[in-house]
């Protein structure tokens, strides 16, 4: 500080400055330039100010910011989890649906070979069954082709005949018939019709009769009525309308002559049972 004041001093008395230099002296260009600096330093503060309040607007958002980001950060690593968690138990839903779909595929897949194998058996079964059915049926034929018909009975291809020796009613005829294991007759082929004749030559009960439905003639044994040999106007029901005294006509009789009658069934013929062997 001594060697300043000493300098200045030294300015002062022994090296004046030239007029054409600086008019104003040393004193007034320190003064500038401190205003200067002055001025400079205010200008810095003012900017530094500025800077620091810009930073501290800049840095109180971004710490908003940050701390929403951080919010929403972690959430999303919570909904990660969640999701992760829910993966893995998906993860493991889905190997056991898988392994189960394997074991009912293979289940299936037994199956299948189990129900081929017994189709394959149940055809060659069904095959067997055929054969037998048919041999048993051609068995059945020729042993009732060859059984004889008990003593009396008169026999025309599988069926045995025989005439009764009393006359009865409708009823009582096919109740005797039915005592001896047959039925009233059923006459279904012109052969038969024609070896009735050789049998009988009076008028005699037959299974045929419209008692459930008028006009619907059955044989005893549920067949319909197709090969019929009635007589001239008959069926007639005659009795049912213009003879009252004769009764409904619901039962058919042959006559004897290879035709039939319907008459009341409580009229009384002989009748013809037939059975098999
Ligand atoms: C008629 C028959 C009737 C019978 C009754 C005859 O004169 O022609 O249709 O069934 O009498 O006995
Ligand atoms: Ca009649």
């Amino acid at each position: 500080m001594e060697e300043i004041y000493v300098n200045a001093e030294y300015f002062k008395y022994d090296n004046p400055i030239p007029s054409t230099i600086n008019r104003k002296g040393p004193r007034s260009s320190k003064r500038s330039f401190y205003s200067g600096v002055t001025l400079s330093l205010g200008l810095l503060s003012v900017l530094l100010l500025i800077g620091l309040i810009t930073l501290g607007v800049y840095l109180h958002d971004s710490t908003a910011s940050l701390s929403a980001t951080s919010s929403k950060l972690s959430s999303m690593t919570e909904e990660r989890d969640h999701l992760k968690a829910n993966l893995f138990a998906m993860r493991n839903n889905l190997s056991a649906v898988t392994e189960e779909r394997d074991n009912l595929m293979a289940n299936l897949s037994a199956m299948r070979n189990n129900l081929s194998s017994m189709t394959e058996e149940r055809d060659h079964l069904n095959a067997r069954l055929t054969e037998k059915t048919k041999e048993l049926e051609r068995l059945q034929s020729l042993s009732k082709q060859n059984k004889a018909c008990p003593a009396g009975w008169r026999k025309l291809s599988c069926s045995c005949y025989l005439l009764s020796e009393r006359s009865d009613s409708w009823d009582a005829a096919r109740k005797d018939c039915r005592d001896r294991e047959a039925d009233l007759v059923v006459i279904d082929s012109s052969e038969e019709q024609m070896f009735l004749a050789t049998v009988t030559k009076g008028n005699s009960w037959i299974g045929l009769n419209d008692k459930e439905q008028e006009g619907q003639w059955k044989w005893v044994d549920g067949t319909p009525l197709i090969l019929s040999n009635w007589m001239t106007n008959e069926p007639n029901n005659v009795g049912d309308e213009d003879y009252p005294q004769w009764g409904e006509e619901d039962c058919a009789h042959d006559r004897g002559i290879r035709l039939w009658n319907d008459i009341s069934c409580s009229a009384s013929f002989k009748w013809i049972c037939e059975k098999m062997p």
